[in-house]
């Protein structure tokens, strides 16, 4: 496991974003991506670095690493009011470098194999598989909440009350949604399919994330901090902020 501690998060994101460009620069790959706070910072930088160094991504498959139960992606819904992350994704992400269609692959669990169409291609593609997380306050990774076994794959999971009232009030709240409106329901992959890839950066900033930091680098491994099950993977690299470490 490698640390990279920065100055600040967008030292840290500049560096990730510069590095897994590089790293796909004319390459076949896999990438699976996370939604979240810490990433709309992070992608507008990965725009902007596969934009001025003319990244070649035409090899590379995107994935959505989770989506919540039931919300379907609607491009006709103004922006904020589609909390869908694929919705996320097209807007931070596909759309700002024109990634087509075809090489974006969405979990839609209320489909009928819409699970088994994801698990296909993520095993089927060529390539690196190269996942990039963020880490959750209770130790999630992905949606994968404290309880979750390591051996667990793509599956559709409730998600705590402590994530689903951060998430209101990071995303839904301002956007006149009201708190039963909230999905109560995710769809991940598991920790299965994460500690498969070959290489996993995980962006993780400040003092909230402290606890969940320290639990998931330093302590026990288990299901209490399902990101403590990254510890054994021998090609994971996390990006930390000095803020997180004070
Ligand atoms: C989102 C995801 C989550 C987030 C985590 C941190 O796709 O998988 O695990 O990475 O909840 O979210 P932020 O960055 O908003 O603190």
């Amino acid at each position: 496991m490698k640390i990279r501690v920065f100055e600040n998060q967008l030292e840290a994101k500049t560096a990730a974003a510069e590095q897994i460009a590089d790293s796909l620069d004319g390459n076949s790959a896999k990438l699976v991506c996370a939604t979240g706070g810490t990433m709309v910072e992070f992608y507008r930088e990965f725009c902007r670095t596969n934009q001025d160094r003319a990244i070649d991504l035409r090899g590379v498959r995107f994935f959505n690493l989770d989506e919540y139960y039931g919300i379907e992606m609607d491009p006709a819904l103004p922006e904020g009011k589609d909390q869908s992350f694929a919705r996320y994704l097209s807007d931070n992400l596909f759309r700002p470098l024109g990634i087509d269609v075809d090489s974006q692959v969405r979990l839609v669990p209320h489909r009928e194999d819409g699970l088994e169409q994801y698990r296909t291609e993520l095993a089927c593609s060529g390539g690196e598989l190269i996942t990039i997380l963020g880490i959750g306050k209770n130790g999630h990774i992905a949606f994968n909440e404290p309880g979750t076994m390591i051996e667990d794959s793509i599956r559709v999971v409730n998600l705590s009350e402590g994530t689903i009232i951060d998430n209101y009030k990071a995303n839904f709240e301002a956007f006149g949604y009201s708190f039963d409106e909230m999905p109560r329901k995710a769809c991940t992959i598991g920790p299965r399919e994460i500690l498969s890839s070959n290489r996993i950066i995980v962006l993780c900033f400040g003092k909230t994330k402290k606890h969940a930091f320290e639990q998931a680098v330093f302590g026990t491994i288990d299901a209490s901090c399902p990101a403590s099950y990254l510890q054994t993977h021998e090609n994971v690299e996390w990006y930390v902020d000095s803020a997180l470490l004070r």
